[in-house]
């Protein structure tokens, strides 16, 4: 694989102000230890992206948009561009099931902020999962190739290189900060991941389908890292709830580090 790298992305959704972030960024930079082996990225609301890219140290933490609008700019009010994001992130998030679902993002929405990310220079992570009746169903590889068809539509191969995908089966969302964990097992993951990385391989040939990141998201918890990062497909996680206290997600990063391949020389 080309890069060895975990990435650990926590995404806050709409939770944390912006004092709260600005604690919450203070008390990580104190805690956190910089790995070769670990790339770690914040998505924290849109409010806050601009200050917290000024408090932050890129050697610690890189920053994602959770959302944004396609076009560049224009009439669109209420909306945020990529473009007007360049610069001050370096990864979005695209497609959440929280986005398909409950704002009824739809795959030519979707395959349009990919496109906007990667031309505005915005690495994109495009996440993709099935629902509970999906899965109940046996569908999961359809929908994944459904929604992998419908996101990478409009890009090259050497435009996939900036693409991460990240696999959250939608039953296994918390439901925020204090509900229980719900338990996914290791061995669905590995299919999931499998599925995607051979329709990637479909798609764009045999090297883009082994050196694209595939990241796992949904209900991760520092007990839960070892055993998602074990699988041999799986580059990195996207954490929820657990990312929204500091000491927590500190948690996760230091497993992610001591779980990675590349743990040798840190
Ligand atoms: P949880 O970790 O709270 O289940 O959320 C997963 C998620 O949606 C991350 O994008």
């Amino acid at each position: 694989m080309a890069n060895d790298k975990k990435l650990i992305i926590a995404n806050w959704k709409m939770n944390l102000n912006m004092h709260e972030a600005s604690l919450y960024l203070h008390k990580l930079s104190k805690l956190i230890k910089t790995h070769r082996n670990v790339e770690v990225v914040l998505a924290p609301t849109t409010l806050t992206l601009q200050s917290l890219s000024l408090q932050m140290n890129l050697k610690q933490f890189k920053l994602a948009a959770q959302n944004f609008y396609w076009r560049d700019f224009g009439p669109y009010t209420g909306e945020i561009s990529a473009s007007q994001l360049r610069g001050i992130i370096q990864y979005a998030l695209v497609g959440h099931s929280e986005r398909r679902h409950i704002f009824n993002e739809n795959n030519k929405d979707i395959r349009n902020k990919v496109a906007a990310a990667i031309r505005n220079n915005i690495r994109p992570i495009l996440c993709i999962g099935e629902t509970a009746w999906e899965h109940a169903s046996g569908e999961t590889k359809d929908v994944l190739h459904d929604q992998l068809m419908g996101g990478l539509a409009n890009i090259t191969s050497e435009e996939l290189e900036q693409v991460v995908i990240a696999y959250e089966p939608v039953w296994a969302i918390s439901a925020g900060k204090d509900s229980t964990p719900i338990n996914v097992i290791p061995a669905d993951v590995e299919m999931a991941v499998n599925a995607v990385r051979s329709q990637i391989k479909h798609l764009f040939g045999e090297k883009a389908a082994e050196n694209i990141q595939v990241l796992y998201g949904g209900s991760v918890t520092p007990d839960s890292v070892a055993d998602y990062l074990a699988l041999p497909g799986v580059n990195g996680l996207l954490v929820g709830g657990a990312s929204l206290n500091a000491n927590t997600f500190n948690g996760i990063i230091e497993k992610a580090h001591k779980n990675s391949t590349v743990a040798k020389k840190d």
